[in-house]
């Protein structure tokens, strides 16, 4: 009997996705790594976004939605000791995680599709890292983010983004047998976004980040689904090894 035919059930006709919405264990590996030190190569950027909210200098309030174990909300405190920081996310092993490590600010599990499990109260600005592209339509989530968001304030989405009028949806999984179907790197349009948006939000701006000088690796990571700078013409993609490649957005949308 060769390898094939003993992981035969991996070719299997039906389709074994599952629904985008929820956790994914593999986030559990936020656990072994040490927030205060997992600086995310969009972390600047992401803040420099934030501090052009006109209550920058004051005390702005700020909430992470999939904030894992707190690296996000850690790199805005050592940096904004003024800002009043939350993070939410569906992990209950994570926010117990973020609450250890960082005290003053506060944490709580909640599902962005899920509105009774959010916050009461309204931000001045909602950052979603690395998460949009889990989600299979905009409808299930977005409403829920801009909800969040204080009149005046600003939701910032950093993630995949389609330039081109092409909306692509997928799972992706580590091809070896019992292995996962994973939601994760869906490349939404910026089309479908301003279809999304009108009449939602006051006026949405796409900023497509130079990744080659982010500060994502060059060379492959041992995570064969982590992204990596991909050549391309312009530097502008990510991609894994998959062999999919993707450009990278900070959407910032006023409310
Ligand atoms: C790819 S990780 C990104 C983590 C972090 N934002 C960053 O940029 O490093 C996605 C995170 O979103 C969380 N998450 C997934 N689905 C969620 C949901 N429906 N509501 C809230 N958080 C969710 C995951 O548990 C995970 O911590």
């Amino acid at each position: 009997m060769t390898d094939l035919d003993q992981g035969a059930e991996i070719y299997t006709m039906v389709s074994p996705w599952r629904g985008a919405e929820g956790a994914r264990s593999m986030d559990l590996r936020y656990l072994d790594r040490d927030p205060r030190s997992a600086r995310r190569p969009y972390f600047e950027p992401v803040l420099q976004f934030a501090a052009g909210h006109e209550k920058s200098e004051g005390a702005l309030r700020l909430l992470d939605v999939g904030c894992a174990n707190g690296a996000f909300i850690h790199y805005v405190l050592t940096r904004k000791p003024n800002w009043h920081t939350s993070g939410i996310d569906v992990v209950p092993e994570l926010i117990d995680a973020a609450a250890a490590s960082f005290p003053s600010a506060e944490f709580a599990v909640g599902n962005i599709c899920e509105p009774d499990s959010l916050p009461a109260g309204q931000f001045d600005v909602v950052t979603v890292l690395t998460l949009a592209s889990h989600f299979d339509t905009l409808d299930a989530w977005l409403t829920h983010v801009i909800g969040l968001v204080a009149q005046g304030g600003m939701a910032l989405i950093y993630g995949p983004l389609n330039p081109s009028p092409v909306d692509l949806v997928c799972r992706m999984r580590y091809a070896h047998k019992g292995a996962e179907w994973l939601p994760g790197w869906n490349v939404l349009s910026q089309q479908t976004y301003d279809s999304f948006l009108r009449g939602k939000a006051n006026s949405w701006t796409y900023h497509y980040l130079p990744v080659a000088d982010l500060g994502y690796p060059l060379d492959d990571p041992a995570d064969e689904l982590s992204s990596r700078v991909v050549p391309a013409r312009d530097g502008q993609r990510l991609g894994n090894s998959s062999g999919l490649t993707y450009q990278m957005s900070c959407i910032e949308i006023h409310v």
